[in-house]
C-alpha cells in the first residue's frame, strides 16, 4: 500500500477491447469496473492520475468478424467503437480518453517503436514456413487455419489454440490443417519475419518479475513464473496480413505489425492524444524521469487471458526501447460466469450492457454494485439474476437506500428540510461515529490499494449500516415530542453520515453519490476524501428522492427467460469454426463401412477414466460391447434405451482392458457438444444406414 502511495503520478490503463462486438458484464467485471473504482479512489485522494483506454482495431478478431458480417474491417470497427464507447460512458467508466488504434497518431507511434527496436538490432530476422492459401494467394493468420488438435483430437482446433482442451498451438501443430478461406489444405511457404528475442530477455525478465513477488496478485505472479519456467521463445512481431499497421521497412512491403505489438502501444498513443487535447506532457506519464523518484506509477488492469502480453511481452518491448517505465502492477482479474455457464458471444450467453440499460433503465449503479460484490478477484465467479435481485433488494434498497431515505424524510417532515442549530457550523462531534467512520475509510483505502474491491465495498456498506443502527438507537421520530434537541442532533448526525457515505460511494456508485450530493444540496463537483464534511447553519436540503427500488420477481423471470431464448436462437455456429470438408473419397471406400441402427441396453462408467463409458448395444445382429468417449456428456443411467447408429465392422480394439467392438456415431457441433445420431422414425435394430 505504501508502495503505491509514494508516486507523484499514476498512469492507469484498462485492456483495449477489440472493436468487434458489444460489451457484456464479463468485460465490465474483468478490466473496467475495478480500474474505474481504483482511479476514482485515486482522484478522491487528489492524486495526479490519467486513465487510458480505447478500441483495439487490428488483428484477426476484426477481419474475421468483418468476413462473418459480410462487410469491411473499417465498417466493423466504426460500428463497434461507437457502441463500446457509449456503453462505457453509460456505466460511468471515467476514462480520461477513449481512443482507437486506427488513429494516425497510433500508427505513427507503433512504427516508431518498431523502428527504434529495429535500429538497435533487437529483432531476430527469420525465414520460416507458414501456411499459405493458394486460391486466395495469401498467408493465413493463425485463426484462419483449423484442424485436428494433436492433444485432444478436437477436429475444430484453431491455429493458435484448441478451445476444447485449451492447449495453445502453432498452426503447424494441427493435424490435417484446413484454410477457412478456401476450405482447402494450405501449403507451407517461406516468409520472413521479425522476432522479439524473448529468450534473450528471459534473465532480465526473471529478475524484474522476482521483485514483484508478494506484491502482484498470486494468480498473476504464478502465471508469469510458469511462463518463465517453460522457457520463452522468440515471438514474431510481424504478420502477413492485409489489415493492421504497415511494417515500416521497404523489404517488408505488405506485412503488418503483430496486433499484440501495436495494441499495448495504444495506451501510450492514447495518452499522447489526451495530452494534446488537454495541454499536458505525456512523457511525464510514460517515460523514465531524470530522477527515478519522479517516475509515474504504471498500472495495467486486464483479464487473465492477457497476462502474458502485459507482464512479459509488452514490458520486454518497453525495456528494449529503454526510455519507458515498466508496470508497477498488473492486477488481472479471473473470469465471470453467468448462470452456471461460461459467458459466450457465439452462443449469445451474456448480459449485454446496452441491452441491460434498455431493459433496466437508470440502473447502472445496481449492476456496478452487484458486479463489484462478486468480482472474480482471485478465482472465477458467477453472476446470477437471483443473486442480483437479492443484493439489490436486501442490500442497496434495505440498507443503503433505506438509511438515506429515513434521514431525508424525517428532516423534511420535522424541519422542512432546513438545518438549524445553535452553532454556525454543524459537524460530527459524536466520538463513536467519528471513530467508526474513520475505521471504514481506512478499510476502503487499505482494501482498494490491495485490489480487494469486494471487501472495500463492504466497508462502504458498513457506513450505511452504521447510520441505520444509529437512527434505530436514537429513535428521532419518538424523541421529537419529548426531546426535540435530541431529534435535531440525531438527524443532523444522520446527514453528516450521509455526507461521508456520498464521499466514499463516488468510487463505486457514481450516479448514486451524485444523487445524494444533490439531495444534500452540495456543490455538484466531486468531493475528496479530505474534504471537511459539515453544514452551515440555515442550510436548505433538496427534496428527497428514492435511490433504489425493489426488483420484482417478474423482472428476474424475464431476464432468465431471455437468456434461455437467446441461447436457443443463437446462430448454430459461425462458419469460421466449422470444420472444412475432407478430401473426396470414392463410393467403394464408403461402401466398406457397415453402419446399423441399434439400441443401448446397458451403460456403465469405465473405472479410472473420465471420458469412457462401456456400452452394451443391441445391433440387431448381436449384442456387443462398445467403449465410447462420451462419459463427460452423458450419465450412464440417462442413455439406456437410446437409439444409436453404430459402425459394426470396425476392427475390434482393446480399450482399458475391454474389447470394444464397433463405434457409436455422434454428431458434434462447433462448441464440442455431442448428440446421438439415429433414424427419425422408429426403425428396428440392425437397419442398414447407407
Ligand atoms: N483486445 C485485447 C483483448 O480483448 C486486449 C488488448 S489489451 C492491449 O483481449 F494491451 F493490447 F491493449
Ligand atoms: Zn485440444
Amino acid at each position: 500500500m505504501s508502495q503505491l502511495n509514494k508516486y507523484k503520478r499514476y498512469t492507469v490503463t484498462s485492456a483495449l477491447p477489440y472493436a468487434n462486438g458489444p460489451l457484456h458484464i464479463g468485460h465490465l467485471a474483468g478490466a473496467y469496473l475495478p480500474a474505474d473504482i481504483f482511479v476514482r479512489h485515486l482522484r478522491l485522494k487528489k492524486k495526479d492520475v490519467v486513465y487510458i483506454c480505447g478500441s483495439d482495431e487490428h488483428g484477426a478478431a476484426i477481419t474475421i468478424k468483418a468476413k462473418k458480417e459480410g462487410t469491411t474491417p473499417q465498417a466493423i470497427i466504426d460500428k463497434y467503437h461507437a457502441q463500446i464507447k457509449q456503453s462505457f460512458e453509460d456505466f460511468g467508466i471515467a476514462f480520461d480518453i477513449y481512443h482507437r488504434t486506427s488513429s494516425p497518431i497510433h500508427h505513427d507511434l507503433s512504427q516508431e517503436f518498431f523502428l527504434n527496436l529495429y535500429e538497435k538490432d533487437e529483432f531476430v530476422e527469420k525465414l520460416s514456413e507458414q501456411y499459405y492459401d493458394e486460391d486466395y494467394q495469401q498467408f493465413l493468420a493463425d485463426r484462419y487455419i483449423t484442424g485436428t488438435c494433436p492433444n485432444c483430437h478436437n477436429e475444430n482446433a484453431y491455429g493458435d489454440q484448441c478451445e476444447r482442451c485449451g492447449t495453445s498451438l502453432n498452426p503447424t501443430d494441427l493435424i490435417n490443417p484446413i484454410s477457412t478461406l478456401s476450405g482447402k489444405t494450405p501449403v507451407l511457404k517461406l516468409t520472413k519475419h521479425w522476432y522479439l528475442p524473448l529468450d534473450k530477455y528471459q534473465p532480465w525478465l526473471e529478475q524484474w518479475i522476482a521483485t514483484k513477488d508478494g506484491e502482484w496478485k498470486t494468480n498473476v505472479f504464478g502465471q508469469c513464473t510458469s511462463w518463465l519456467k517453460s522457457g520463452l521463445q522468440p515471438r514474431s512481431m510481424t504478420r502477413d496480413l492485409d489489415w493492421g499497421i504497415d511494417v515500416p521497412l521497404e523489404e517488408a512491403k505488405g506485412k503488418k505489425l503483430y496486433v499484440w505489438m501495436d495494441a499495448p502501444i495504444g495506451y501510450i498513443s492514447a495518452t499522447k492524444q489526451w495530452a494534446i487535447d488537454n495541454d499536458k506532457d505525456w512523457k511525464l506519464y510514460w517515460k523514465k524521469q531524470a530522477d527515478e523518484q519522479d517516475d509515474a506509477c504504471l498500472l495495467h488492469f486486464i483479464g487473465k487471458d492477457n497476462i502474458v502480453f502485459h507482464c512479459i511481452i509488452f514490458p520486454s518491448i518497453l525495456h528494449a526501447h529503454g526510455e519507458y517505465i515498466l508496470p508497477q502492477n498488473v492486477p488481472a482479474n479471473e473470469f465471470l460466469n453467468l448462470e452456471g455457464d461460461k459467458l459466450s458471444t457465439s452462443r449469445n450467453h451474456a448480459v449485454w450492457l446496452h441491452e441491460y440499460l434498455e431493459e433496466l433503465p437508470g440502473k447502472q449503479d445496481e449492476l456496478r454494485y452487484v458486479l463489484t460484490s462478486i468480482l472474480p478477484e482471485t478465482s472465477d465467479s458467477e453472476f446470477t439474476w437471483k443473486d442480483y435481485q437479492a443484493r439489490v433488494n436486501n442490500e442497496l434498497v434495505a440498507i443503503f437506500g433505506n438509511f438515506v431515505n429515513r434521514v431525508m424524510t424525517l428532516m423534511h417532515k420535522f424541519y422542512d428540510g432546513k438545518i438549524e442549530a445553535a452553532t454556525e457550523k454543524i459537524e460530527l462531534h459524536d466520538e463513536y461515529l467519528k471513530t467508526e467512520i474513520g475505521v471504514f475509510y481506512n478499510e476502503i483505502e487499505k482494501n482498494l490499494e490491495a485490489y480487494r474491491y469486494r471487501q472495500a465495498l463492504q466497508a462502504v456498506m458498513s457506513i450505511a449500516r452504521l447510520g441505520n443502527v444509529y437512527l434505530t438507537e436514537k429513535e428521532p421520530w419518538k424523541t421529537v415530542k419529548t426531546d426535540p434537541e435530541a431529534t435535531k442532533e440525531a438527524l443532523h448526525n444522520g446527514l453528516l453520515i450521509m455526507g461521508h457515505l456520498a464521499t466514499v460511494a463516488q468510487a463505486f456508485l457514481p450516479v448514486t453519490a451524485k444523487k445524494i450530493l444533490g439531495m444534500l444540496n452540495w456543490p455538484e463537483e466531486t468531493i475528496a476524501y479530505d474534504q471537511e464534511i459539515h453544514f452551515n447553519n440555515g442550510h436548505q436540503l433538496n427534496p428527497a428522492s428514492l435511490l433504489f427500488e425493489k426488483i420484482e420477481d417478474e423482472v428476474i423471470e424475464q431476464q432468465l427467460q431471455k437468456l434461455q431464448a437467446k441461447k436457443a436462437a443463437a446462430a448454430p455456429a459461425p462458419t469460421v469454426t466449422l470444420q472444412a470438408a475432407k478430401e473426396n473419397i470414392n463410393y467403394e471406400s464408403f461402401a466398406t463401412m457397415d453402419i446399423r441402427t441399434g439400441t443401448i441396453l446397458a451403460a456403465e462408467k469405465v473405472a479410472k477414466t473420465k471420458k469412457l463409458l462401456k456400452l452394451t448395444i443391441d445391433t440387431g445382429i448381436d449384442q456387443r460391447t462398445v467403449v465410447s468417449g462420451i462419459a463427460e456428456y452423458y450419465e450412464p443411467e440417462a442413455i439406456i434405451g437410446q437409439k444409436v447408429s453404430i459402425l459394426v465392422n470396425l476392427e475390434p480394439r482393446e480399450i482399458k482392458g475391454i474389447l470394444s467392438q464397433g463405434m457409436i456415431l455422434m454428431a458434434e457441433n462447433s462448441e464440442g457438444k455431442l448428440s446421438f445420431v439415429a433414424p427419425v422414425e422408429d426403425f428396428h435394430n440392425g437397419s442398414v444406414i447407407r
